[in-house]
């Protein structure tokens, strides 16, 4: 294998995530305490992964952790309850609702229950106004680690043509948002687009997000295309179960410039640029106090 064209994400979340240490560093030396509640409502076992490890992460990078386990009958008043008390409590500066929700809880109403000020995952109407207006607000978390791997890969943005196939509003629509924002020429294909693959076939920056297994192959592709793939899909393979990406990989490698694994691609920079957007959120909260404003002097751009 070429492992040259391998986009490494462990190695650049570990980058990311040493300079937000740095940057809690100097900011608990100025008196800040940046500190993450995640809440997580039901048993759902991938979010249970998914939360043990943004905790672990968070501890690591000095970041204090509140975590909220709600049983499953939670109601949705007792849950816009403690999103208000978080919301009014000034030690903390991030909050992180894990999704999905169960069905009787309306995951629009609990999101845009969040101060948009502590919005992490950035997705309060608030937030994403403010990314497709281009104003410097909290963006979600796996766009923004997926455009910091574009830019170390390709460097500048401008102008090339970006395909992002799947239009979800945690992956697919910030990811368009963010690559206009990086003057390329953006386009979202989904499961209703005429001719995606010969669309596709025109991109020179494809980002794969459409939860199905191995859909892309090299037909999708032009040569030296730079593919992220978001993907994470468990199935069964010669009665092994293992995870694959939207992309499939072995056929895509020869024809691409550069591309992502799965596992070991996207997945660590979600939970790194959750600890960024958390140290953001504290020097906007600080800023706001006017507490030292000196520590608001990040190493992050
Ligand atoms: N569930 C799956 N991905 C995410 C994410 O990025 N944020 C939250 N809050 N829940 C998720």
């Amino acid at each position: 294998m070429n492992t040259s064209k391998l986009i490494d994400g462990k190695a650049a979340s570990a980058r990311v995530m040493q300079r937000v240490r740095e940057d809690v560093d100097r900011l608990r030396a100025d008196g800040i305490f940046p500190a993450l509640a995640v809440i997580l409502v039901g048993q759902d076992p991938a979010s249970q992964v998914y939360v043990r490890n943004k905790i672990l992460r968070a501890e690591e990078a000095g970041i204090k952790s509140l975590e909220y386990r709600l049983s499953e009958e939670t109601s949705q008043a007792e849950l816009l309850k403690l999103i208000a008390d978080l919301n009014a409590d000034k030690a903390v500066n991030g909050i992180l609702l894990q999704l999905p929700l169960p069905e009787h809880i309306e995951e629009t109403r609990a999101l845009q229950a969040i101060a948009p000020g502590k919005d992490v995952d950035g997705f309060h109407s608030e937030n994403v106004g403010g990314l497709s207006q281009g104003r410097n607000v909290l963006t979600p978390c796996t766009p923004s680690g997926c455009m910091h791997l574009l830019e170390e890969t390709c460097g500048d943005l401008c102008g090339k043509h970006a395909v992002v196939i799947g239009r979800s509003n945690i992956v697919g629509k910030p990811m368009a948002a963010l690559l206009l924002q990086a003057h390329c020429s953006v386009t979202v294909l989904h499961s209703r687009s005429i001719n995606a693959k010969a669309l596709c076939q025109q991109a020179d920056i494809v980002v794969a997000a459409v939860g199905r297994p191995r859909m892309i192959d090299e037909g999708w592709l032009k040569p030296g295309a730079v593919v992220i793939d978001v993907g994470i899909n468990r199935i069964d393979e010669h009665g092994r179960s293992k995870l694959v990406g939207d992309v499939d990989f072995d056929s895509a490698l020869p024809h691409v410039s550069a591309i992502t694994p799965v596992p070991g691609g996207v997945g660590p920079m979600t939970i790194a640029f959750l600890m960024k957007n958390t140290v953001t959120a504290a020097v906007q909260q600080a800023h706001a106090q006017r507490v030292s404003p000196e520590a608001a002097c990040l190493s992050i751009s």
